[in-house]
């Protein structure tokens, strides 16, 4: 058994969106996509090498089977490739992301497990090289990596080796708060690599890449010049866009429920009063970007939203690293 090396990543929140796939087996992007590494909502992955017939991974305290056991050991197959090595490995994850907040834990799960898993198989990537094999297990991961606000690149190779997140911002470059609304507790009825393979059925889907280049622009001189309205209002024009993408797609997506379009009432409400608020959510859960004074008023309101389970409000957080 090796020694295990364990690291720890938190989750991000899309600012502009990746939603459809120009390589399904690779995971690479249609389109750029840029987000916010979020602070406190983390996974801690720990990898060990050596013994057994197989895979042994554990999530959050219980033994993994069937399909998610099956993505984390295929993900340990590119590790073990890059590393020229073969013995099967032990593997715990420990998450302290709410279950069911709608932030995805895959993109922090995955992130956590390339640092660990190439470090306990013995081989040091430096961070472009790491975004990629985060990349593999869950495209979103590819951005975890770095904390503050990154940039993932569409890239243009086959290979996907150009298809790399890179950092745009510390996370102590802008102070701004994310607050989450939950709508709804239950795992999501379509996945999202399934919600983006039907995406591509839709009449929107070629308008959505081709304005990708000209939002993510947008996002990029928002968050260089710390513009608030700036960067919610193409942040909440990029996740809208998303969904009208899958009102039109067949069969339809619809991740909103009655609670989710609540709350971007009450959001919109809130701006109409003069608070800068501004609504990013990938369904059902509703993200608001707002400034850190608005984020207990901001709060308060989503709170009283019919349908809300609960709320919370994240920072910007760091990118992944390996525990002491
Ligand atoms: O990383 P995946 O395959 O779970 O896809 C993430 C999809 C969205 O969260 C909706 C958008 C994004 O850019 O994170």
């Amino acid at each position: 058994m090796t020694a295990a090396a364990t690291a720890r990543a938190n989750v991000n929140l899309a600012l502009v969106k990746y939603w459809g796939k120009r390589d399904a087996a690779l995971n690479l992007p249609a389109t750029g996509s840029i987000s916010l590494t979020l602070d406190g909502l983390s996974v801690e992955a720990s990898v060990a090498f050596g013994g057994g017939e197989a895979d042994r991974i554990e999530i959050d305290g219980a033994e993994a089977a069937g399909d998610e056991a099956l993505r984390v050991a295929r993900f340990l197959d590119l590790v073990r490739a890059e590393a020229g090595r073969r013995e099967r490995a032990l593997v715990t994850t420990r998450s302290t992301v709410p279950r069911g907040v709608g932030l995805a834990s895959s993109a922090a799960a995955f992130a956590a497990l390339a640092l660990a898993a190439s470090r306990a198989a013995g081989i040091v990537l430096d961070p472009p090289a790491l975004s990629a094999l985060a990349r593999r297990g869950s495209g979103s991961a590819a951005r975890s990596i770095f904390g503050g606000f990154v940039e993932w690149r569409r890239g243009e190779r086959p290979d996907g080796r150009d298809s790399v997140a890179e950092p745009l911002a510390p996370p102590d470059f802008w102070d701004v708060r994310v607050v989450v609304a939950v709508t709804s507790s239950a795992p999501k009825a379509v996945s999202s690599r399934a919600g983006m393979e039907r995406a591509a059925t839709s009449p929107f889907y070629p308008a959505w890449v081709a304005g990708a280049e000209a939002d993510l622009a947008e996002a990029r001189a928002a968050i260089r010049a710390r513009d608030l309205d700036a960067l919610g209002l193409v942040a909440e024009h990029s996740a809208l866009e998303m969904h009208a993408v899958g009102l039109a797609a067949r069969p339809p997506l619809v991740y909103w429920r009655a609670a989710t379009v609540g709350c971007l009432e009450r959001v919109w409400q809130l701006r109409a009063e003069g608070t800068p608020a501004f609504a990013i959510d990938a369904g059902p859960q509703v993200k608001v970007l707002c400034a850190p004074a608005d984020a207990g008023p901001v709060a308060e309101a989503l709170r009283a939203v019919p349908g809300v389970e609960r709320v919370l409000t994240c920072a910007p957080g760091g990118g992944a690293e390996l525990a002491a």
